[in-house]
This record gives C-alpha cells, sequence and structure tokens, in this order.
C-alpha cells in the first residue's frame, strides 16, 4: 500500500477569507435546516410553537438562510481559487474582509429580527428595518443596500486582480460577465410598488434570472476550475465547453423567464414565449452531464479528491434531475395552469437547489478542506464523507418525493377534477395522500440532518484520521498560482 502526502502550500490571504466564508456557509447550512424541521412539524402539529415563531417566519428563515449560505459557499470558492487562476493575491483583500464582517454581523441581525420583531404595520418602515415581502429576497432595505455593496466589492476584487495579473483567461472573463450581471439583477428585488403585477414582474428578473441563469454560469466556473484541480483536465477543452454551456443557459433562461409570467397578469404573448423557451433549458443542463462524465471519465474516475469528484457527478446528475427533469415537469403553460403554485413546485425547488448549488458548494468546501492540514493528502478520502453525502442525498429524495406526491395530489384533486372550489382544496388536502406526505417530508428532514452532523464531523476531521491509500495515476498541481493548460 503506497501513500502520497505533499506538504501544504502557503494559503493566499484570499483563500484564508474562503474559509470564513465555508464556515459560515456551513453554519447557515445548519440553521436552513433546522427551521426547515421546524416548518415541516409545525404542518403536521400547528400548535407547535404558536404565537412565538410562526410557520412563515420559520419557512422564510428556511428560505432566507439559503439564498444566502449557497451564495457565500460559491463566492468563498470564487476567493479560493482566484489567486490560483491569476498568479497572484486578490487586490482589495482588507475591503474584503472587512465588508466579509459588515455581512456576518448583518445577517446575525436580520435573523434576529425576523424571529423576534417578525412583523410590522404597512408603512416604509417596515420595508427598512423589519423586511420586505418578497419570498426568498425578504431581507429589510438597509440589508439589501449592504448586499449590494458586498458583491460590489467583490465584483472590485475580481476586476482588479485580473487586472494587476495582467492575463484574462475565458474563465475569467465569463466570470467578470456573470458577476455584473448578478450583481445589477438584485437591484431589481428592492423595487416598491403597489401594483402587485409589476412587484411580481421584477422580482422574478431576481429570483429566476439567478438561479436559472447567472447561478448556473456561476457554477460553470467554479467547476471548470474544480475539474482542473480534481483532474487536471485540459483548459482548452473546458474553456470550449464553458463557452457553449453559457450560450445556452442564456439562450433558453433569459426568455424563458416567461414560465411565471403566465398568470401574474401580464401579456398572453409570455405563454408562448415562456413556455417554448423554458421548455429548451434542460438542453444546457444536458450537456453539462455530458461535460462531467466526459471529463470524469476520461480520468477513469481517479482523482486527488474522492468527495469533491464524487460531488461533481452528483451536481451534474442533481442539475439535470431537479431542475431540469422536475422543471420541465411543470414548465408548459397547459399543464402549469393545473400545477401552479402546488407542492410540485416546492418538490421542484428542494431538488433543484440542492442539485445544482448544495453540491457545488460540496465540491469547493472539499477543496479547501484538503488545503487545510499540514499535508495535503492524495487521495482525500474517509468513509465518513460517503455516509454523509449518502445521507443527504437519501434526505433530499425523500423530501422531494413526499412533496412531489402532495403536490401531484392538489394538481389532480384540488384543481384538474374539483375545478379549485373550496370543497375541492379540502378534499385535497385531507385525502390520504397528501396528509401522509407531511409525516414522510418531517422523517427524510431527520434524515438529511443526520446526514449534516457527519458532514461537519468529516470535514473537521478528515485528513487528521488515516491517510489514504493508494496514489492517482494523476496528480494534479496543488501549489498556487499553478495553471493546468
Ligand atoms: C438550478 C436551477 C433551478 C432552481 C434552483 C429552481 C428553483 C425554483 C423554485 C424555488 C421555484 C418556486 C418558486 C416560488 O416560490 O414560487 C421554481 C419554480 C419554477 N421552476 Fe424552477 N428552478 C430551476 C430551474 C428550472 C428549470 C430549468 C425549469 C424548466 C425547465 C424550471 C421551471 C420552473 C417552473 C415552471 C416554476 C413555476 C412552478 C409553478 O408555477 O408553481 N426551473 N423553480
Ligand atoms: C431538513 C430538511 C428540510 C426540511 C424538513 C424542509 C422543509 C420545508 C418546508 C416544510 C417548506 C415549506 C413548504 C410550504 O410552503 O408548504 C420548505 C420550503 C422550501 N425549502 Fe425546504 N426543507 C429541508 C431542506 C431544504 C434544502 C436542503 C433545500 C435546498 C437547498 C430546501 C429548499 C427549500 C425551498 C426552495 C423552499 C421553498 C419552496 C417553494 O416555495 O416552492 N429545503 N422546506
Ligand atoms: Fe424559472
Amino acid at each position: 500500500m503506497t501513500q502520497t502526502a505533499q506538504t501544504h502550500p502557503k494559503l493566499y490571504e484570499s483563500q484564508k477569507l474562503a474559509r470564513w466564508y465555508f464556515l459560515v456557509a456551513i453554519t447557515l447550512f445548519g440553521a436552513q435546516l433546522i427551521f426547515g424541521l421546524i416548518a415541516a412539524y409545525q404542518q403536521i402539529n400547528p400548535d407547535f410553537l404558536f404565537e412565538l415563531a410562526p410557520f412563515m417566519t420559520n419557512r422564510t428563515l428556511h428560505v432566507n438562510a439559503m439564498v444566502i449560505w449557497l451564495l457565500v459557499g460559491m463566492m468563498g470558492g470564487v476567493y479560493w481559487f482566484l489567486p490560483r487562476e491569476t498568479g497572484r493575491e486578490v487586490v482589495g483583500i482588507t475591503a474584503a474582509k472587512i465588508i466579509w464582517w459588515v455581512i456576518v454581523a448583518g445577517v446575525t441581525v436580520v435573523i434576529l429580527v425576523y424571529l423576534f420583531v417578525q412583523i410590522g404595520p404597512a408603512e416604509m418602515t417596515t420595508i427598512w428595518f423589519i423586511m420586505e415581502g418578497r419570498e426568498y429576497i425578504e431581507a429589510p432595505r438597509w440589508a439589501d443596500i449592504a448586499i449590494v455593496l458586498w458583491v460590489a466589492i467583490f465584483l472590485f476584487n475580481v476586476i482588479a486582480t485580473v487586472l494587476a495579473s495582467r492575463r484574462i483567461t475565458g474563465i475569467l472573463a465569463v466570470l467578470i460577465f456573470d458577476l455584473v450581471a448578478l450583481g445589477a439583477l438584485y437591484t431589481a428585488g428592492m423595487h416598491f410598488t403597489v401594483n402587485i403585477t409589476m412587484d411580481q414582474f421584477l422580482w422574478w428578473w431576481v429570483i429566476h434570472l439567478w438561479v436559472e441563469a447567472t447561478w448556473e454560469v456561476l457554477v460553470g466556473v467554479l467547476m471548470a476550475w474544480a475539474l482542473m484541480y480534481l483532474l487536471g483536465s485540459s483548459r482548452k477543452l473546458l474553456e470550449t465547453w464553458l463557452f457553449i454551456e453559457v450560450a445556452l443557459v442564456f439562450g433558453t433562461g433569459i426568455i424563458g423567464l416567461g414560465h411565471h409570467y403566465f398568470w401574474i397578469g401580464t401579456p398572453e404573448y409570455w405563454l408562448g414565449l415562456g413556455g417554448f423557451f423554458s421548455a429548451l433549458e434542460p438542453l444546457p443542463l444536458v450537456a453539462m452531464v455530458v461535460h462531467a462524465v466526459y471529463d470524469a471519465g476520461g480520468h477513469r474516475l481517479g482523482s486527488v479528491n474522492k468527495p469533491a469528484m464524487f460531488w461533481v457527478i452528483a451536481q451534474a446528475f442533481g442539475n439535470f434531475i431537479g431542475a431540469g427533469v422536475w422543471g420541465f415537469m411543470q414548465t408548459l403553460p397547459q399543464i402549469n395552469m393545473y400545477s401552479h403554485g402546488t407542492q410540485l413546485a416546492a418538490a421542484h425547488g428542494h431538488l433543484a437547489f440542492f442539485g445544482a448549488y448544495v453540491s457545488t458548494v460540496m465540491v469547493l468546501v472539499y477543496i479547501a478542506a484538503q488545503n487545510l492540514r499540514k499535508t495535503i493528502r492524495i487521495p482525500l478520502d474517509s468513509k465518513l464523507w460517503s455516509w454523509a453525502a449518502g445521507m443527504l442525498i437519501l434526505g433530499i429524495i425523500g423530501i422531494g418525493g413526499a412533496f412531489t406526491l402532495s403536490g401531484f395530489t392538489q394538481t389532480l384533486i384540488e384543481r384538474a377534477e374539483g375545478g379549485s372550489t373550496w370543497a375541492a382544496y379540502i378534499a385535497a388536502y385531507t385525502h390520504p395522500w397528501y396528509a401522509n406526505t407531511l409525516g414522510w417530508r418531517y422523517f427524510f428532514g431527520w434524515v438529511m440532518m443526520l446526514g449534516f452532523v457527519l458532514l461537519v464531523w468529516d470535514l473537521v476531521t478528515i485528513g487528521r484520521r488515516a491517510p489514504a491509500s493508494q496514489t492517482v495515476a494523476q496528480p494534479a498541481t496543488v501549489s498556487p498560482g499553478g495553471s493546468h493548460d
């Protein structure tokens, strides 16, 4: 039995900051699960925490924690890889550190206000200091401004570092373009108007265009870096794939936005536009699966980091199934007319966010974990990571499955058969196909929680325990600044 251990390369300040990003991301992941479990339990027993922490507060915390931790995790990935890509320290790292602690303090205050103040009068002060009330981005306006500032400094870090290194790669060009869009779109969710159609119209610019366009492209960038690190894949090949994927993501996702404009009071042409373009949205996701399998297969899955490699493959399939298949299922207006707003949407939301983004952050966190020990084990491996991954994935499949069944029951019994009457609503909610799923999603929530505990345990101890037992055919460079082309 042979083993390889290389000495630890010195970390850049930017990579040290990335560690704090990952720590906070994982902590908020835990918070997301706790609030999800409470919300799921309240659907079974509505008396639980009655008048103390209502369902809507827990639900808000559940989805807000998710948006923030996934964004933090992906930004951490950029801070991790940027000095490797440019071969130098990130420019403006002090500003990055300061705004980071402002954000951490801000998130803590927002969580406390959500929990203890909860709601306010219908006045502007509520929007500024308590919450804005737009699902997923409820944060009060002062926090919105802090978030925009944060993304602006992040963008400055990236652009200034690229300029200082005097070399731009295809991956960096895509990253800069994407970050400008990501930051600018967030401001669309800060617009207040009493016209609900207008409000929803702009709010979707953030939600849909983030998760189905700018976040997907960010994932493309991060995965390209991850594959170079994990497999030593060729830059030329990766950049070619990236360009194809970006073109497909933007080509289908931008007008695909129309699948949220079917029933909110927008003109009728959105039925055709939204239906057609969003039906094409799974295409880039197929390209991503082919890409990941092609790259991993070319190296016979041999990698410097087994857990990260596992999550790369899980991401490709999870993204395709959760976003592509579960999204496609309800995207044609003829179907969406019946399924809109049922728990099929929640099934898709869970499977897509987990498949596309939780998996991505897992890849990044395991890559960072490998570089935090004194020696770098090649390959990084443990039994625990596979148990953690298995439980997390089993948990999300169970939760997604339970929501699918209840959503199907609503679509069929409440909408299609009963014609959305009050009696039909009651018939669906009391039907065993619906009622039983409440227990199932709670049960699988605990499975997921167990997976989370194992994940934390693994991250804290991996690389410290028994060294890995074999070398890899393709050892990747682990020195900072190493480029693989
Ligand atoms: C990673 C990518 C994606 C994520 C994270 C995601 C997430 C979500 C979430 C959370 C919702 C519920 C929004 C709400 O609260 O109202 C939603 C709705 C929806 N998504 Fe996605 N989605 C993704 C990709 C896709 C794709 C590729 C398609 C189509 C092929 C799609 C089709 C839809 C449709 C039609 C709805 C509206 C469902 C309804 O009418 O109730 N999504 N998505
Ligand atoms: C312990 C595990 C979890 C439990 C028990 C849980 C439970 C729930 C519950 C009860 C809701 C409210 C559904 C409703 O409004 O009727 C919800 C919403 C949501 N959860 Fe989770 N969840 C868990 C984990 C996750 C994870 C890991 C993600 C994604 C990474 C996620 C993403 C979402 C999203 C996007 C929504 C809003 C869905 C929509 O409006 O369509 N949840 N969850
Ligand atoms: Fe969408």
